[in-house]
């Protein structure tokens, strides 16, 4: 009987797997049976698809608002906190530049609300920007470039991480003007920086290009700024 329900599942397109979970539902009645088995099977996909997300999104490592604190960050009057630890902004494509000084939590930061994002379905990419340059480049080079946009077109989040640590060459410079130009008013952007804005032009050599760049990430963004010692040093062995 068993299979021949199994078969009829696969027909319905409901899944294979529905008819293991037949002798682990108790229920008193048939509708409640249905009612449970259908959740079960809800679930289980939901699980599996927030699986995939995160492991799509190639975080590093996980990092989460469980033990973050916020009180050496300025947010804006433009956003709540909030609104930054539930990822409401992406909803209207806004941007977030987390600028401060080395280990005072811009990535941990990113990666908390780039998994709260995951946690809603959304699709993130998390980048140490350096990588996202090369990709870039080596997309270029070998005819893949346009694939490679359209990859990037299906998120809703992009993490740009370490932007500004490493400079790039001119076409590296331009290549990333194209994603960030492509993201304007469609798609968010977290971007973590030790740069000024008007230092910009160092890494991207050419002043059309940067304020080019920066008049797109601005616009709709939020500019969280970060204080206080470097939480690496706080915690570090010689404390
Ligand atoms: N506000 C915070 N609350 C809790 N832990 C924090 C906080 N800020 C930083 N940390 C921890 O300190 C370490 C350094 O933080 P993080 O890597 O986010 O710094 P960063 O600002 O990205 O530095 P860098 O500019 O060097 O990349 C991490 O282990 C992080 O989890
Ligand atoms: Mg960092």
């Amino acid at each position: 009987m068993k299979e021949a329900i199994s078969t009829y599942c696969r027909e319905l397109k409901l899944g294979g797997s529905l008819v293991e979970n037949i002798d682990k539902i108790k229920a008193v009645t048939h509708e409640e049976f249905l009612l449970r088995l259908f959740e079960a099977e809800v679930m289980k996909r939901k699980a599996a698809k927030k699986t995939k997300i995160l492991k799509n999104a190639k975080f590093d490592m996980i990092k989460t608002f469980a033990d973050y604190e916020f009180k050496d960050i300025q947010i804006p009057k433009s956003i709540s906190q909030e609104d930054i630890v539930t990822a409401g902004f992406i909803e209207r494509k806004e941007n977030l530049i987390l600028f401060g000084p080395v280990g005072t939590g811009k990535t941990h930061l990113a990666m908390a609300i780039g998994a709260e994002a995951c946690g809603q379905f959304k699709n993130v990419r998390f980048y140490r920007t350096a990588a996202l340059v090369n990709d870039l480049i080596e997309a270029k080079k070998n005819g893949n470039l346009n694939r490679f946009l359209k990859q990037l077109s299906a998120i809703d989040l992009l993490i740009c991480d370490e932007w500004g640590y490493i400079p790039f060459d001119r076409e590296g410079a331009q290549l990333l003007f194209q994603v960030v130009a492509d993201c304007y008013e469609r798609r968010s952007v977290i971007i973590t920086t030790n740069l000024e804005f008007g230092k910009w032009n160092a890494i991207f050599y050419d002043e059309r290009l940067t304020s080019a760049i920066i008049d797109r990430l601005i616009h709709h963004s939020h500019i969280l700024m970060f204080g206080g010692a470097s939480y690496r040093l706080k915690n570090s062995c010689m404390n």
